[in-house]
């Protein structure tokens, strides 16, 4: 690597993240069955229909992997808590092998020096919600108020950072307007449901985590940065609009207690009775904000010229094995752009950033220069907003492991390292070994 942990600030927090649904393995412990189980298993939705019954079985080999993240010198460690290993049914009894299972991997993290990072919710909404209509329900915020005073009941005393939910654009949008993730709707009235209840339920836990007596609260929320796909006036339009749905609501709701306007005349005729009266829940106080970066996207109108059909484009740099295009200005356009706009009085934290990639396994190495190159030139960015007066203070390389990615299955390498899917095996790749030559102290 190019950097060492020399070049940051002195308390600045180098960590990797996952996610519940991800790694853990979720045929097992007593979890309750969640909304991706039903997704998965419904023909096309997920490549070669996988899903994440048994993933990386970090349930089980949790003490190894943090091991592996402890031994490449990460100070923190972000992951998220499952809802449906929790609370099986959603709301009511609570499985206690599940919140077992929490209290010891968070002790195995203070146990190995990491900083506990939890995520609440990570997309794996337990299905006898989802019949009730999931996030297009309002009960929803309440839902996820039980869930979070179940869990942090638990684990909330030793956590070093919280945050509610991760990406609610995924959750609302992405989820209930494109259809692409669970629980696969495409309905704007339900869409525009989701983009507020979803926040609403952020409100509702930073309320009961602050109530628990928790500090160090953050929201996450994820960011594209987003370009006209040509100089026409129609496509200077479609990018604002992308840029509202994806990057502005979430922040200006979430940091400034209103909806961007141009946005909610799209969405106001299909928005909640009353949702003026939560904007002040939503935007209370929150101590840091996450960001999750990836890509750049080039809008132009999509061809119905039905609100919010967009086309996503993308230009000719370089892509990830994601068809996502390397561009870490994107990264420093968002760092500031957040420090200076949103989250002003706060700091900022990288909570994803990393790349999928076709690495190269010769005589039991992994070979990922890509991943190292694609690190170093994201960590220049954020070095760059730094040195502006950004105040950030902690990048997360998405991911720990390879893991499941969603409707993409088992194929999409996030991973520091590398997992066998058929012996579970793990390998520390190339970078995975840079990193830790990188932030020896
Ligand atoms: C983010 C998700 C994470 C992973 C990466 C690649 O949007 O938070 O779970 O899928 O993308």
């Amino acid at each position: 690597m190019r950097h060492t942990r020399a070049d940051f600030p002195k308390d600045f927090i180098f960590g990797a993240a996952t996610s519940s649904y991800q790694i853990e393995g979720h045929g097992q412990g007593g979890a309750g069955r969640t909304q991706w189980d039903d997704f998965a298993a419904t023909p096309g939705n997920v490549v070669r229909a996988e899903n994440g019954a048994r993933a990386c079985d970090h349930y089980n080999r949790f003490e190894e992997d943090l091991d592996l993240a402890a031994g490449m010198g990460l100070d923190a460690y972000r992951f998220s808590t499952s809802w449906a290993r929790v609370l099986p049914e959603g709301t009511g009894t609570p499985n206690p092998e599940g919140l077992d299972f929490y209290d010891r991997l968070v002790d195995a993290m203070l146990a190995r020096g990491l900083k506990p990072f939890p995520t609440l919710y990570h997309w794996e909404l337990p299905s006898p919600l989802v019949d009730k209509g999931g996030w297009r329900n309002r009960d929803i915020a309440e839902w996820f108020g039980e869930f979070t005073e179940v869990i942090m009941g638990r684990i909330g005393d030793r956590v070093h950072a919280a945050a509610p939910i991760n990406e609610p654009w995924c959750v609302a949008w992405l989820s209930h307007f494109m259809g692409a993730h669970a629980p696969g709707v495409r309905d704007i009235r339900a869409a525009a449901r989701a983009m507020h209840h979803v926040l609403l339920g952020h409100g509702r836990a930073i309320e009961v985590m602050r109530g628990l007596g928790m500090k160090n609260l953050g929201a996450v929320t994820n960011h594209e940065y987003v370009l006209p796909a040509d100089e026409s006036d129609e496509a200077a339009a479609a990018a604002r609009m992308y840029d509202g749905i994806y990057n502005r609501w979430f922040l200006s709701g979430i940091y400034s207690g209103t909806y961007p306007p141009d946005v909610l005349d799209m969405l106001e005729a299909h928005m909640p009775k009353g949702w003026e009266d939560d904007m002040k829940s939503i935007s209370q106080p929150v101590d840091w904000a996450g960001i999750n970066y990836y890509t750049r996207k080039l809008v132009s109108p999509g061809d119905t010229g039905l609100p919010g059909d967009l086309h996503e484009g993308v230009g000719d740099l370089p892509q990830t094995t994601m068809g996502w295009e390397i561009y870490p200005e994107g990264l420093y356009g968002m760092l500031t752009r957040v420090g200076q706009a949103y989250a002003r009085n706060i700091p900022i934290y990288v909570t994803e950033n990393g790349m999928s990639a076709s690495d190269v396994i010769q005589n039991g190495e992994v070979h990922d220069q890509h991943r190292i190159d694609y690190l170093n030139i994201h960590m220049d960015a954020v070095q760059k907003a730094i040195s502006e007066g950004i105040d950030v203070r902690g990048y997360f390389i998405w991911s720990l492991l390879d893991n499941y990615e969603w409707a993409l299955g088992y194929e999409k390498r996030f991973g520091l390292i590398h997992v066998d899917f058929d012996t579970l095996e793990r390998t520390p790749k190339q970078s995975y070994h840079a990193l830790k030559t990188a932030l020896k102290r």
